[in-house]
């Protein structure tokens, strides 16, 4: 793919509010038919990088281009390629859910009901009521109809979802991935650690203004820990299951060997079919330890999932 069309290119992004910092020195790029997260704290930066993206605020330095396109000169052209969820999302009370939808649909031109149908019913949402009188979790899924329903190139979702129930979660995960399959990208904002890697095929981690790592999902899976317990019907010698590099013997229970295991599997459990084994365990990768790790400290991402891992 030509560099230059890219659905998001960030280049030296610097924004401050007259109070202080919003983001500084952001570069960012996201490919065609992409899950990015953005994931870090809340007062991070996320909203006000989804903003500046959406030409709701300008940067005071740094280039932003979408499609290859320069956002500025093309700033209403872009926008109709977008489908945005507002962080902080305000709906008109007194409408339906219909009404509103349908209101969004002829602003933009949009699609016909038969569309906007079809996401309402993938979301479970009552439509005939009004919006006041919804629950957060069901504005929550307002706002995201109102954002897929234009046939979007390109999702932006600021925190999408936040404040629904695991159950409408794991809805909007499987429609974020089912847009990602026909084509489109999407860039989300999260600040929960244990969706990103649910959802996300990369991950950029920001804090305090700045991006401190861009991580594929898929690659640090690789480089992720897995605990793995066996217990053998006769008597193995630890060490042989220790002397691979990868693997870490772990304290455990008596009778039980506990092992962390770096990377690929494969050598343990080729170790593993030789003997009479009796039970065994693996759990992890522990994603989330991964990602904490660049939150709180920078370079220490395998000696925190290590340590984390092991209560
Ligand atoms: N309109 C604003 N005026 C002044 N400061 C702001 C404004 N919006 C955000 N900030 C500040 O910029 C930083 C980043 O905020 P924001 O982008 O909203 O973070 P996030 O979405 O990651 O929670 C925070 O320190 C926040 O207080
Ligand atoms: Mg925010």
């Amino acid at each position: 793919m030509a560099p230059l069309s890219l659905p998001i290119s960030m280049q030296d992004v610097t924004k401050r509010y007259r109070t202080g910092r919003g983001v500084e020195h952001v570069d960012l790029e996201v490919g065609s038919g992409e899950v990015f997260a953005f994931l870090g704290p809340n007062g991070a930066g996320k909203t006000t990088t989804i903003r500046i993206l959406l030409d709701l605020i300008r940067p005071d330095s740094g280039s932003v281009r979408l499609f290859g396109k320069e956002l500025r000169s093309h700033s209403v052209d872009l926008r109709r390629r977008i489908g945005y969820l507002p962080g902080e999302l305000s709906l008109y009370e007194d409408l339906t859910a219909r009404e509103l939808l349908t209101h969004f649909a002829h602003l933009r031109a949009g699609p016909d009901w038969s569309v906007i149908e079809m996401l309402t019913e993938a979301f479970g949402l009552e439509v005939d009521r009004a919006i006041k009188a919804l629950s957060k979790g069901n504005r929550q899924k307002v706002g995201l109809v109102q954002a897929m329903m234009g046939d979007p190139e390109l999702l932006i979702l600021d925190e999408p979802t936040s404040g629904l129930d695991p159950l409408v979660q794991t809805q909007v995960h499987r429609l974020i991935r089912a847009a990602a399959a026909e084509g489109r990208t999407v860039f989300l904002s999260s600040h929960v650690l244990s969706e990103v890697g649910q959802v996300a095929d990369r991950v950029g981690i920001i804090r305090d203004g700045a991006i401190v790592a861009v991580k594929g999902v898929a690659d640090l899976r690789k480089q992720a820990v897995h605990y793995v317990d066996v217990r053998f019907t006769g008597d193995v010698a630890p060490a042989e299951l220790v002397r691979q590099p990868e693997a870490t013997r772990l304290p455990s229970e008596e009778g039980t060997v506990r092992l962390a295991v770096r990377g690929s599997l494969d050598p343990l459990l080729a170790v593993l079919a030789a003997h009479p084994v009796d039970d065994l365990t693996i759990r992890g990768p522990d994603l989330e330890d991964l990602f904490l790790s660049y939150l709180t400290n920078d370079d220490q991402m395998t000696a925190e999932a290590v340590e984390h891992g092991t209560g």
